[in-house]
């Protein structure tokens, strides 16, 4: 055979030889196929995941919509936007022994102010201030003793702070009882020695007559502020009732959790009113529903809302943000009720009302035997 026989015979059978085609169809079905089966494990890993951990997917997103539903209820959802120094500030804060107020006096502390607590309960405050020193490297803290169901010992302790200190940064008004633990079980309110519904004394007239006992000292510095802690309940009631009792109990119609916390609001804004020009701002807090370790419960229906409250309260730290925020911003609304450190939405609609301000303000006067000058901002013990 010549060679160009054998060359001939090599293109023919060349043309003829599927191998270079099949080899193209091979290679795409290849792909094809180690494709299909990524996908097809990838989505049985998925669903063989999905299979064993769907509660927790789940869960995460019932978390997600349910903190976005209640975080207007519980705050705290913001961490205070500054970071200002509180080095050389004098801050005295009511209720510093628990939750909120003992988050506030950790958080002021680390910042370097001077903390002065008052405490009714002595031997728990000792412990709670030797925890505030460790966790604020902060050895600058103070417990006074102090009842606010006592006009007297409110006056001791007004009595002794003026007499140390040569001034107030931050008066924080914080302590408060519940309805729980100034009622008996037929609703009935404690009567205070002062004559007076126990939880409204306590949350509120005792806070009025503490801060007007502390303006002169107050006063002495520079954007000084008084923050008052309500809370979202103020909103409840559609009035005050101011009629007078009979026999021990004066007032008797002021009573209850949420009278106290809105007669904390309708205070902020008639203090901060009349002390305008003096340089001392007044804010109040609503800190938001609030959960903290130790919370005792004795009422068995707080007890069977428990595991209810947990779901929508938020830590004593971050409910603290707020206060801090109030205690250090510069660019605040004086008067203002604030949470979730901006201001709430949540206000009583009495605040704007003069004249219920205004009597409350007389009433309080009255019932705290504080001297005033009618027409003046002036107020003296
Ligand atoms: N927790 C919430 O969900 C929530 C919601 C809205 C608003 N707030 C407001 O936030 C503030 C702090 O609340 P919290 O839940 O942290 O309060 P808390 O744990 O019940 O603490 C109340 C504080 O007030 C003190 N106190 C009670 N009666 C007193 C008296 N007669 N004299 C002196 N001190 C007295 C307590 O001292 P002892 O250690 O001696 O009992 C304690 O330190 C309160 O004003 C509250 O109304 C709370």
């Amino acid at each position: 055979m010549s060679a160009e026989e054998t060359r001939s015979k090599t293109a023919e059978a060349g043309a003829n030889n599927p191998v270079r085609s099949m080899t193209y169809l091979e290679f795409g079905l290849l792909v094809l196929t180690v494709a299909s089966t990524l996908f097809y494990v990838t989505l049985q890993s998925i669903v063989l995941v999905y299979r064993y951990l769907y509660p927790i997917f789940i869960l995460t997103m019932l978390k997600f919509i349910w903190g976005e539903y209640t975080s207007e209820l519980r705050g705290g959802t913001r961490t205070c936007p500054n970071s200002v120094s509180m080095k050389g500030k004098t801050v005295v804060l009511t209720g510093g022994t628990t939750g909120t107020g003992r988050a506030s006096a950790i958080e002021m502390a680390s910042r370097g102010a001077r903390i002065i607590m008052g405490c009714r309960n002595l031997k728990r405050a000792g412990e709670v201030v030797e925890m505030v020193k460790r966790r604020s490297c902060n050895n600058d803290i103070v417990i006074h003793y102090l009842d606010l169901s006592s006009f007297k010992s409110v006056r001791e302790f007004a009595d002794k702070i003026r007499k140390e200190e040569n001034g107030i940064d931050v008066l924080i008004n914080n302590a408060s009882v519940s309805d729980f633990e100034s009622h008996d079980t037929h609703r009935i309110p404690h009567t205070t020695v002062d004559g007076l519904t126990h939880s409204f004394q306590v949350n509120y007239w005792s806070h009025f007559l503490l801060s007007n006992l502390l303006l002169t000292l107050l006063v002495k510095r520079p954007s000084s502020r008084i923050v008052n802690v309500t809370a979202r309940l103020h909103t409840k009631p559609t009035n005050l009732n101011f009629t007078a009792g009979n026999g021990k109990l004066r007032y008797p119609r002021l009573t209850g959790y949420p009278l106290g916390k809105l007669g904390n609001v309708l205070f902020t804004k008639e203090l901060a009113l009349r002390l305008d020009g003096s340089g001392v701002k007044v804010y109040a807090v609503d800190p938001g529903l609030t959960f903290w370790r130790g919370r005792k419960f004795t009422d068995w229906k707080a007890k069977m809302l428990l595991p209810l409250l947990w779901l929508i309260m938020s830590s004593e730290d971050a409910a603290a943000q707020t206060i801090v925020y109030c205690a250090t911003e510069k660019r605040l609304k004086n008067g203002e009720v604030y949470f979730d450190c901006r201001p709430s939405k949540y206000v009583s609609h009495l605040v704007d009302d003069d004249v219920i301000r205004e009597k409350l303000w007389d009433v309080s006067l009255e019932v705290t035997q504080l001297n005033h000058r009618k027409n003046g901002k002036t107020i003296t013990s």
